[in-house]
């Protein structure tokens, strides 16, 4: 079945705002091709004006691009982004025609004609042109602007972009890379926090991407005013290009993150539910909002402290009237299983010394700033925040009012700033840091045009702000990350960011910042999130219910039904807002929530599972159906539906009033209710009810997904019983997987994890654990759908008829302790 064309239409239209299609005057292409050097990995074309082309292999799937056009001046091969420069060796072929240059690997071809320099990337296997230039790259010797353009493809998708208010499918849709502070975003407002320069393409069902690591600000079009072909301009730097093959989106998004890096595994904690205010204070209110959590059975994991814990809005300080014990308060609050987040901003106070004034000699984040502010005194001495060309500091504006920022290029600066981190919050028992107004927000000039006067130190080159604004938050979250690893090696660290590049994902977690909290904010959480996973960033979430404007009850039991999936699950609002924790809203809604946080948990062990899949992987587990079913087009642009790995499918309802919606169901696959265990065919429309406490998941056949009870916490207790539902397909069959470890130490790096694979085939489950983790002596639940016994066996021995039975609702629930090896459950 096709949807009906107005559902799939429409999309990035509204995305956008009418400009001019990239205007090449004064843009000058790449001379043809006159002379071929061939080296280990590639060719460098020298051409007619001078500009040379090189070209290279670093596997056999990734090819990278980069031009050094007539006059351009040379530099160096540094990129912050990627995370890989040793690969192995890789076999290729080269061929030279009168007209072309080839360069084939057993799953790619490049073919550059010579004349007009046009660059092709082929399927070796059936001749096919993937993505091609439409006109040679070409460059402007006065701005430095460069240009490319891509044919466009009839049928073409376009997926990506990091961050972007936008919906799933980019094309017809203008997009510009400038990191920028936007409070009250809607769809369409472009550009907004992050800059991530890569994007997918898929057409007849065989998908690419294409990353261009430069970081100046630029602007990508995918058929905005014309037909003709998908644009790409940047105000300076190099062209500098990854193409990744697929045919899988899969393989691209792991593509892209083998060269980028992958996230690194979350502590389990950093997945419970967390509460967030601009700002809890004074500490008792803290202990409070805490303490109606627990009153109320609502579970919470993490307490977020926004920046009025700081003197003054002072970084690595704390105002003693409102928190006179940090230490004190962090360790109450992990008695109850929370932890604590404290926000740090890039502003340091530009607060030259009282005269005469020193700095404490101990517990200097603890003593008064007033007279004289540590950081700022320390920084200044060592040289560690920017600067303008002219020497003098760059002063911009934010919360402490006039503020100085750190050149974290310097590594020597990245290291100060983890050590303040650790001293004045991790060792006072603070778990994790949210890194905020990264782009970096400066309140006189947002836009950040009026900066180009400042430099980066960038390993000595003393690189212009243009090339750099877009890698700040990058290069803090570094500082952070590392600083969190330096100091407390066996722990995972959590960072939480706004702004970045790509590459963030290996530091930190995404929050897509400043949303409303009306209903078409929570609508587009599903493309924003599906779109990051794509770029490489699977931890993903927004402020719960939305963080500008009043909400509501109906708001908050819909936004908690789309967030109890999101990997970052945190409730948070802004200074001059209605309070929007779970219970603000009255008993009815509050049952709600509470339904669905307590859904959250349970389904926890099924959550990590995915979300270790994204840490070794790539692929995100907040997924767009086109996803997992790439052949299905009619899942090309859906975006008001997602899934969850590859088993679970959520259609929320995203609409104020409505009581029911239309679920698609994806083709080839059979679905069951999650709830009532009903069948459903795949390929078709479904109407639902969804009443305001109901969610409509899907589960698709073929599944086992691992669950456990409800809790107060993640560390409450360990999951047991661990359930497994196994819902067989139409063969009789089903698979799943479970993944283990401590939760919380980086003892899995050296195997200490337990892996689980579920296999259920011919009336036979068997689990096959490996790995040197041992979990705690528990109880096994099994469910199975739509199969009946007259007798079970536990690796060939009868199971007591007290251990199994068969349920009203057609489950057959069998129960036992686990081994702690491989065993078989055996159904006759
Ligand atoms: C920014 C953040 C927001 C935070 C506020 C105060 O607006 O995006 O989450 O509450 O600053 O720190």
């Amino acid at each position: 079945m096709r949807l009906p064309v107005a559902l799939l239409a429409g999309a990035a239209l509204t995305a956008t705002h009418l400009a001019a299609a990239l205007d090449w005057s004064g843009l000058q292409p790449l001379g043809d091709a006159q002379s071929v050097t061939r080296h280990e990995r590639g060719v460098t074309l020298a051409c007619a004006d001078g500009s040379a082309l090189t070209v290279t292999f670093l596997t056999p799937a990734i090819v990278r691009t980069r031009a050094q056009f007539a006059g351009q001046p040379a530099a160096p091969d540094h990129s912050w982004a990627v995370a890989r420069t040793d690969w192995p060796a890789v076999t290729w072929q080269l061929a030279e025609t009168a007209d072309a240059v080839t360069l084939r690997s057993d799953v790619l071809e490049v073919r550059i004609q010579r004349s007009p320099l046009l660059v092709s990337f082929i399927d070796p296997a059936t001749g096919r042109v993937i993505n091609a230039d439409a006109r040679p790259a070409a460059r402007d010797p006065q701005s430095g602007r460069i240009g490319v353009a891509k044919k466009l493809g009839l049928d073409e998708h376009f997926y990506g972009l990091g961050e972007k208010a936008a919906r799933l499918d980019k094309r017809r849709g203008r997009f510009t890379m400038w990191t920028s502070d936007t409070p009250g975003y809607v769809e369409g407002t472009d550009p907004i926090y992050q800059s991530v320069p890569f994007y997918l393409g898929l057409e007849h069902g065989v998908a690419y991407g294409i990353f261009h690591d430069n970081a100046h600000r630029s602007t990508f079009e995918f058929g905005h005013l014309t037909q003709e072909s998908v644009d790409y301009s940047v105000e300076g730097g190099e062209l500098n290009a990854y193409f990744f093959a697929g045919p899988a989106l899969k393989d691209v998004v792991s593509r892209f993150t083998e060269l980028t890096g992958r996230m690194p595994l979350p502590p389990l904690w950093a997945l419970g539910h967390q509460q967030s205010r601009y700002s809890y204070y004074p500490d008792t209110m803290v202990e409070q909002i805490v303490a109606q959590y627990r009153a109320r059975d609502l579970p919470l994991d993490v307490i977020h402290l926004d920046i009025h814990y700081m003197a003054g809005y002072r970084v690595f300080t704390w105002d003693r009237a409102r928190f006179p014990d940090p230490t004190g308060l962090t360790r109450r609050l992990a008695e109850q299983g929370v932890r604590v987040v404290t926000i740090v901003d890039p502003g340091v106070k530009h607060q030259p010394p009282a005269v005469g004034a020193h700095d404490a000699a101990i517990d200097r984040d603890l003593a008064p700033q007033d007279q004289s502010y540590y950081v700022y005194n320390e920084g200044l001495a060592a040289d560690y925040f920017l600067r303008q060309r002219d020497g003098s500091h760059y002063i911009g504006e934010v919360w402490p009012g006039k503020s100085v920022f750190v050149d974290y290029t310097k590594e020597a600066a990245r290291r100060w700033w983890g050590d303040l981190q650790h001293a004045s919050l991790t060792a006072r028992g603070v778990a994790g840091i949210w890194t905020d107004m990264n782009e970096p927000a400066d309140f006189l000039d947002p836009t950040g045009r009026r900066h180009e006067h400042i430099v980066f130190d960038d390993l000595g080159r003393q690189s212009a702000y243009a090339g750099h604004r877009n890698l700040f938050a990058l290069h803090m979250a570094r500082a952070t990350f590392e600083g969190l690893a330096r100091h407390r090696p066996a722990e995972r660290p959590f960072v939480i960011t706004r702004a970045g590049y790509a590459g963030i994902q290996r530091y930190a977690v995404k929050w897509t910042g400043d949303n409303n909290a009306t209903f078409a904010s929570v609508a587009l959480n599903i493309p924003m999130f599906a779109s990051l996973g794509l770029s490489g960033q699977p931890f993903v979430g927004a402020d719960v219910p939305g963080f500008i404007g009043r909400g509501s009850g109906e708001l908050l039991a819909r936004a908690y039904q789309v967030a109890a999936f999101a990997p970052f699950f945190r409730n948070h609002t802004a200074i001059d807002q209605y309070d929007k924790e779970p219970w603000r809203f009255g008993a009815h809604y509050e049952a709600i929530v509470r339904k669905y946080i307590q859904l959250r948990y349970r389904l926890l062990p099924y959550l990590y599972t995915t979300i270790e899949e994204a840490h070794r992987t790539g692929v995100p587990l907040w997924r767009p159906l086109i996803l997992n079913f790439q052949a299905d087009e009619n899942t090309a642009n859906l975006d008001d539906q997602f899934m969850i790995g590859d088993a679970l499918l959520v259609a929320p309802v995203l609409r104020e009033g409505e009581r029911g919606r239309e679920v698609y169901l994806p083709t080839g696959a059979l679905w069951h209710d999650f709830w009532t265990g009903a069948p459903h065919r795949g390929g078709d429309m479904l109407r639902i009810d969804a009443p305001l406490d109901h969610l409509p998941i899907f589960v698709r056949a073929g599944s086992i997904v691992p669950s456990t009870v409800a809790m107060n916490h993640t560390g409450e207790k360990p999951w047991d019983p661990l359930r497994f539902d196994v819902w067989p397909d139409a063969g009789g069959e089903a698979r799943g997987e479970l993944y283990e470890d401590d939760g919380r130490t980086t003892a899995h790096r050296d195997g200490a994890f337990r892996r689980t694979q579920l296999s259920f085939t011919a009336n036979r489950l068997t689990f096959a654990p490996e790995g040197a983790f041992a979990p705690p002596a528990r109880e096994f639940e099994v469910a199975f759908r739509g199969v009946t016994a007259r007798e079970v066996r536990l690796d060939g021995d009868v199971l007591p008829a007290a251990q199994w039975r068969q349920t009203a609702d057609g489950v057959l629930l069998v129960r036992f302790a686990d081994p702690g090896r491989a065993c078989t459950v055996e159904l006759r």
